[in-house]
């Protein structure tokens, strides 16, 4: 219905535009500004397009729009599946979406084409354009579709509508990223992009090549947006790059992955929206994925997690991991140690905490030499003073004296 009205309205003003065209002289048609990646080789990467709504839309147009599951579009935006009446919520023109699609290498560049179109009765290239929020010209979707005066728009022919992407190997300044194609809008500059994103001028004009800080409406930025990684996971058969903002679902969807914007580690949990999932608890634990025992000691705290490890032909892998902090997970509080498990909703799989265990009041240990770097600071019995050690040796060895048991 809002399709049909806004193509209307396009149709009655297609005269007017028309006139405007032929005052313009051709040299005044300005390219905006892009950053375009190239590339030689077949892989592709995780990116993120930012869409602006062009009008009020359900998330099944959105979806549809761009080829994508409802559920990877929430994911990507880090909404509920659960939250009610989404089905039929209609989102405003304006709002904000990130979309996530599929960078591959095409022809030299990075560019996505595995978006298709099928032409609408009054659509024009133009008004095909707008629906996709400025990401693509009607210019760009004519070229790559060989649509010209002689070889015009066809109802129900399907068009390859072209979205700008890049990869940078996912990586900006040494740190996990994934990269946004953010169009500029009206008012915008560097410095206002850069605090929205939690960049900084610096980074974007670095990333985009600009050597002049000057940004026009339309131009297109790459927006490296800081990401959680599996990368030092040690999962099995399985690789997972989550931006901040966002979660996955991964393992069938029978595992939720979060990207925690505190620490950018991924945390991993039952997801809680497949019936049908097994293999969710840890061996000899009543730990499942994503829970954790928190437990104080004289130091700080053993925390032991049943932590995610990745997915292998309709197996989830999963072990415990002991992990001993200085810090106790979420706050100083020595008599109510929170829960471990994420603020992100997971109403299926409670969080098993136990109470912390009375400790004696250290004593002085007589086995402890001169040489122990921390007699002169600590009285830790000689068995904790052995555990500290240990922790602080896999501390630096592993960083984050996190050592994982597998099965
Ligand atoms: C959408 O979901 C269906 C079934 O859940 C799946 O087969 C398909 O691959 C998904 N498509 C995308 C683009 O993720
Ligand atoms: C994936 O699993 C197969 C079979 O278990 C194994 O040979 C291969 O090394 C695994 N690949 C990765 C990347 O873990
Ligand atoms: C992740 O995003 C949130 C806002 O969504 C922000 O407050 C936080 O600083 C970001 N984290 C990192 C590491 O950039
Ligand atoms: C803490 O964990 C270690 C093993 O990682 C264990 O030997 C020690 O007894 C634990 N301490 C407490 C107080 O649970
Ligand atoms: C925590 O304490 C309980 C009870 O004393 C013990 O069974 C468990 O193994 C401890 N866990 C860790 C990680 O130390
Ligand atoms: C992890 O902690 C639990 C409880 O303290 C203990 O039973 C287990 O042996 C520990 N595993 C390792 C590898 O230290």
């Amino acid at each position: 219905m809002i399709t049909t009205m806004e193509s209307q309205m396009k149709f009655l003003m297609m005269p007017i535009l028309l006139v405007l065209f032929i005052l313009l002289p051709c040299s005044v048609v300005t390219h905006a500004k892009s950053m375009i990646e190239p590339c030689s080789s077949s892989d592709s990467c995780t990116s993120l397009l930012s869409y602006i709504l062009p009008y009020d839309s359900k998330l099944s147009e959105i979806a549809y729009r761009f080829q994508l599951n409802i559920s990877d579009i929430l994911a990507a935006n880090s909404i509920n599946p659960r939250t009610p009446s989404l089905d039929t919520h209609i989102f405003h023109a304006k709002s904000f979406f990130k979309i996530p699609i599929m960078c591959p290498c095409v022809d030299g560049i990075r560019r996505s084409i595995s978006t298709i179109y099928t032409v609408k009765p009054a659509d024009t290239l133009e008004s095909i354009s707008e629906s996709y929020g400025g990401l693509v010209t009607g210019q760009q979707i004519g070229s790559t579709n060989n649509i010209n005066a002689m070889n015009p728009l066809m109802i129900d022919q399907p068009l390859v509508i072209p979205l700008p992407c890049t990869c940078f190997n996912n990586v900006d300044n040494g740190i996990p990223a994934v990269y946004m194609s953010y169009v500029v809008q009206n008012g915008e500059s560097f410095r206002s992009i850069a605090t929205e994103f939690g960049t900084t001028v610096t980074d974007l004009a670095a990333v985009n090549g600009f050597g002049q800080l000057v940004l026009d409406p339309g131009d297109i930025l790459a927006i490296p947006i800081p990401a959680c990684s599996s990368a030092n996971l040690n999962w099995h058969n399985e690789s997972l790059i989550v931006p901040n903002g966002s979660y996955a679902l991964t393992a069938s969807n029978c595992i939720k992955c979060v990207c925690r914007p505190d620490n950018l580690q991924l945390q991993c949990s039952p997801s809680g929206i497949v019936a049908s999932c097994t293999n969710l608890q840890c061996k000899d634990s009543d730990l499942f994925i994503g829970d954790s025992y928190v437990n104080r000691t004289n130091t700080g705290c053993n925390v032991t997690t049943c932590v995610y490890r990745g997915h292998l032909g309709g197996k989830i892998f999963r072990s415990l991991q002991n992990s001993s902090q200085v810090q106790c997970p979420g706050n100083q509080n020595f008599n109510a140690i929170p829960p471990m498990v994420s603020p992100y909703d997971n109403p299926h799989v409670p969080c098993i905490g136990l109470p912390p265990q009375s400790s004696p009041a250290p004593a002085p240990s007589p086995t402890m030499g001169r040489d122990d770097p921390y007699s002169q600071k600590s009285n830790i019995p000689s068995d904790k003073k052995e555990l500290l050690n240990r922790a602080l040796w896999y501390n630096s060895l592993l960083v984050g004296a996190a050592f994982v048991i597998l099965f």
